[in-house]
């Protein structure tokens, strides 16, 4: 199966991204044909500053890299590398309805924020986003659930154009992160771990040691004594207990049975040390690779080749479809 899938090159990637989605496409990447785009084009549709967005799109690819996504088997590029993503998404917006584009949800969200000056890119993001997908005839797009509504638009897309010009496009499934890896907020357990809040909030995943131990051991517990997964009545320990749990493959029963009589304080220390050790592979590969840039942007310069021979062959099948050569 070819899978496609992209992240903002905006942001920093905490634990919860990795847990969420990295971790997953690194599994996708044994058995399918993966394809991973950093997407600069959608970036531009917030505030950004042009000075430092090539720095943020080298940092992503390392961020991938580290992470395990392999080079040699999947498809690390920039989006706009390939220039058939910006000339598709012309030719999808002459077949979306703009009364869909209207009712997304991140649009609205996002027209609140900034009403002030609304620009015409927050509202046909989801058409680049359907050229992203539809120009390598995707099978499955593993996302967030903040991005299924995205995925629905684009299969509506791809059927409209196909019943309209003639069959060019496959169309997609979408393949929602896994449950169990909701990973919750430090300082409010009840939120999700998000990199908008405040940095005490979430790990990142190239923490140093000192600002694991600090984040953990400070983490926002209940008053109670006991180690016990109960996410309604012990959100925050519960959180604690899914890493634990994510980071060492033992089970919440075996966790719970082994610090049964331990308290907070040495519960979280022994988290503490499994995250700095777990995450020390993530440091390292990172400073090696920061050291490697010219490696770094080899990948994406070969990866962008790949992805533009089968990105042109959906194009001009696409544009003929329609006339136009
Ligand atoms: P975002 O940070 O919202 O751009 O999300 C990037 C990816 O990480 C998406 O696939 C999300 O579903 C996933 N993700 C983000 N936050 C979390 C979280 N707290 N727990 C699990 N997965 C997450
Ligand atoms: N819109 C997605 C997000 O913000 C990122 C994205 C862009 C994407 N193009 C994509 C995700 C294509 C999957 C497939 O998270």
């Amino acid at each position: 199966m070819r899978i496609f899938s992209g992240i903002q090159p905006t942001g920093i990637i905490h634990i919860g991204n990795y847990l969420g989605a990295l971790n997953q496409w690194v599994e996708l990447q044994e058995k399918n044909e993966c394809i991973f785009c950093i997407v600069d084009l959608h970036a531009l549709t917030a505030p950004f500053d042009p000075k430092t967005l090539q720095d943020l799109i080298l940092e992503k690819a390392i961020v991938y890299l580290a992470s395990g996504i392999d080079p040699e088997k999947s498809i690390i590029f920039v989006q706009s590398q390939v220039k058939e993503h910006t000339e598709l998404t012309w030719l999808l917006n002459t077949v979306t309805p703009v009364g869909d584009l209207t009712r997304m949800t991140q649009y609205k969200e996002k027209s609140k924020k900034f009403k002030a000056n609304l620009n015409a890119g927050l509202l046909n993001y989801p058409i680049l986003m359907a050229a992203d997908i539809l120009l390598y005839q995707t099978d499955v797009v593993p996302v967030g659930e903040d991005q299924e509504q995205h995925v629905e638009l684009t299969r509506t897309i791809a059927r409209k154009f196909n019943q309209k010009f003639g069959q060019v496009f496959k169309v997609p499934e979408v393949k929602l992160s896994k449950s169990g890896a909701r990973i919750m907020s430090l300082q409010e357990p009840a939120k999700k771990m998000s990199k908008t809040d405040k940095p005490e909030s979430y790990l990142g995943l190239f923490d140093e040691p000192e600002e694991i131990k600090g984040k953990i051991m400070r983490a926002v517990t209940d008053t109670g004594r006991v180690i016990k997964y109960n996410p309604k009545a012990k959100p925050g320990i519960s959180n604690l207990l899914t890493l634990y749990s994510a980071f060492s493959g033992k089970s919440i029963k075996e966790l719970e049975k082994k610090f049964k009589k331990k308290g907070y304080a040495e519960f979280k220390k022994s988290l503490a040390e499994l995250l700095v050790s777990s995450l020390e592979p993530f440091r390292r590969k990172r400073k090696e690779l920061l050291a490697r840039e010219v490696y770094v942007q080899e990948i994406l310069k070969q990866g962008a080749k790949r992805a533009q021979v089968i990105a042109q062959s959906t194009l001009e099948n696409a544009k003929k479809k329609m006339g136009l050569t």
